[in-house]
């Protein structure tokens, strides 16, 4: 939510920084904005409302300079407007700030310091850098001051980048529950939100943690708490090619990331199981889950849907009961616990605000947890006792697929440890190599076969204001993710409905024409689905079918291969994932940066 760069000490400044914003995009891209000091009297501030090629093109050749700030914004406080975007500057011109987060307060910041300041903006930050000037104006303090003291007075998350243009040597830094990062290079220092947005830069980073500060100058890294005492924190080195992050020959990256997924499934097998087909998962782990009484799995949209599949996974394979929550739900009425919970967050980012806060709860009651997550170093993965990696390589479009994909085949990893752990013979009988290759080769016989997706997409989904997923079991939740992928891209209203549920009262939403999708996987209940969907189209309404090639009728249009029935959701939301590219594709939309989103939800 909102992505931040700031450099200091490069001589093509501007060229990072846009470059930096465009890697963050996912992050937010209602607008963007840049300041850049060239140290020799001349200073840009060039703001637009938009996505960042629109500040690209407002960018012209004079803005360069050695030192400069930009930052790309999805709206928490106020509309995508120019005199929104930041960077935000303070009333008498010499503070620049950029901010991720929000701020709780600033309110009564405005109020108690603030009546006779001018504000231009609506936001939270402008409140911020407006303080800042305020204190090194009235208290006479020196911009480093002044900005820890309005450090020890702001209320809620942000993570801050700020120059003084009475002094363009330092960018001042600080986060707290908002992610940021110190990029380390020869002569020059850098600062971002995700390492993604650097990497052609540096490959070194330092952590920041949260209620720290950093002097940054283009020699120095100075970090240090608000009560001024120094901290002393090495830089670890990311093996990440600068690559990784970029489109390649494909015309989106979420086309890219739905066919990464047989290679993400064959990565993650290298990783996690051993030359003797163990799986490597530390001792550890599997005795604290073990302890558990029952797992908790919590996680937000497409993570939460992931997780409901792990709950299938677990209680087969483990035989221990599973509860998997949203995370925004389950922080403020959390549920009478069983004695001994265990924790597990499924979060690709790893920074999502909602699952964070649940962290941040569970840890005060002592109580052990796992963060799955995408992302090395980030937020939930750091503050929980254990973290297993998704290796799915960066997902940059806001709709995640491999992330989904990947959290599924570790929480598979798991169970069959955790199963293995006590002698199951389930557990023992998987031959996790064996049924995971099967789903990469499956996975990529679907992908080979998209014409016809496209095909049926634009004959079910061209014109349509409404679909429904429908399913029971597992398809049920597959039904879920299918329905938000679909939605989340095309704009078309999409349910994910429990296929039995429907005739106790949503059919009277179907009319003729209305695309009715279901998934046919679960055998226990592929006859009953079917029986819903003969309701549905005595109603009027199109029905299309994705089933498992075993349970395959005539007239069924998308067929998947056989794999081990645990693990056919895998299979099953490839054709979910490709609808919803073509649907939107087809109405012309923004595939990769749909309307309103964000890809890290880092506010609550
Ligand atoms: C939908 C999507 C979101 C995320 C959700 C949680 O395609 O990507 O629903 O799954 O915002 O994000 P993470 O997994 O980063 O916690």
């Amino acid at each position: 939510m909102c992505g931040i760069v700031g450099v200091i000490g490069k001589a093509n400044t501007t060229e990072i920084l846009l470059n930096g914003l465009e890697k963050l995009a996912y992050r937010g891209y209602d607008s963007a904005g840049i300041y850049v000091n060239s140290r020799t009297g001349h200073d840009y501030l060039v703001k637009e409302p938009g996505k960042i090629s629109v500040l690209e093109a407002a960018v012209g050749p004079e803005v360069q300079g050695t030192i400069g700030v930009g930052h790309t914004r999805w709206a928490t406080h106020g509309i995508a407007s120019r005199d929104n975007a930041h960077p935000h500057v303070s009333e008498d011109g010499r503070f620049y700030l950029v901010h991720n987060g929000v701020l709780t307060n600033y309110l009564v910041l405005k109020e108690t310091y603030l009546k006779d300041v001018h504000f231009v903006s609506q936001t939270d930050t402008e409140v911020a850098v407006q303080l800042i000037a305020y204190l090194a104006k009235t208290e006479q303090l020196s911009a480093k001051e002044a900005f820890r003291k309005a450090l020890t007075l702001i209320e809620g998350s942000y993570a801050f980048v700020m120059v003084d243009r009475d002094d363009p040597d330092t960018l001042y830094v600080a986060k707290n529950k908002a992610p940021l990062l110190i990029g380390v290079g020869d002569g020059f220092n850098v600062v971002c939100s995700d390492a993604l947005a650097m990497l052609s830069e540096t490959k070194d980073f330092i952590e920041i943690h949260d209620r720290e500060m950093v002097v940054l100058t283009k020699d120095d890294v100075q970090i240090e708490d608000l009560d001024g005492t120094f901290i002393h924190r090495n830089s670890y080195h990311i093996e990440m090619d600068a690559d990784a992050a970029g489109k390649g020959a494909y015309p989106h990256y979420m086309l890219k990331e739905i066919d990464e997924q047989p290679a993400v499934m064959r990565r993650l097998l290298d990783e996690y199981l051993d030359a003797d087909g163990q799986l490597n998962i530390s001792p550890e782990l599997l005795q604290a889950m073990n302890a558990a009484d029952r797992l908790y799995i919590v996680a937000a949209g497409t993570s939460y849907h992931a997780g409901l599949i792990g709950k299938t996974l677990f209680e087969s394979l483990v035989q221990k009961p599973v509860e998997v929550h949203v995370a925004s739900e389950f922080g403020y009425h959390m549920p009478l616990l069983s004695e001994k919970p265990f924790f597990i967050f499924l979060t690709q980012s790893g920074e999502t605000a909602d699952s964070r806060q649940v962290l941040v709860q569970t840890n005060a009651l002592h109580y052990p947890s796992l963060t799955i997550t995408n992302s090395q170093g980030s937020t939930l993965s750091r503050e929980a006792d254990y973290t297993l990696l998704l290796h799915a390589g960066p997902e940059i479009a806001v709709a995640s697929t491999k992330a989904y994909t990947a959290q599924i085949a570790v929480e598979l990893f798991l169970a069959v440890a955790l199963g293995r752990h006590n002698q199951l013979v389930l557990a023992e009988q998987f031959d996790v190599h064996h049924e995971l290759g099967l789903v990469a080769t499956g996975m990529e016989a679907l992908l080979s076969e998209k014409e016809q997706i496209e095909t049926l997409t634009t004959d079910y989904l061209q014109t349509t204001r409404n679909a429904f997923y429908i399913g029971r079991g597992e398809d049920y939740a597959l039904s879920l993710e299918a329905a938000l992928k679909l939605k989340e891209i095309s704009y078309i209203q999409a349910e994910g409905f429990a296929a039995g549920e429907l005739k106790h009262g949503t059919i009277a939403l179907i009319e003729a024409g209305t695309p009715v999708i279901a998934f046919l996987v679960d055998e226990k209940t592929i006859a009953h689905t079917r029986g819903n969907l003969q309701e549905v189209t005595a109603r009027g309404a199109q029905a299309l079918t994705i089933v498992s090639e075993r349970f395959a009728q005539e007239g069924d249009q998308v067929i998947l291969p056989s794999v081990n029935p645990l693990l056919t959701p895998l299979l099953g939301v490839i054709p979910g994932q490709l609808i919803a590219y073509y649907a939107s594709l087809h109405r012309g939309y923004d595939v990769d940066q749909p309307r309103n989103l964000a890809k890290s939800v880092t506010v609550e």
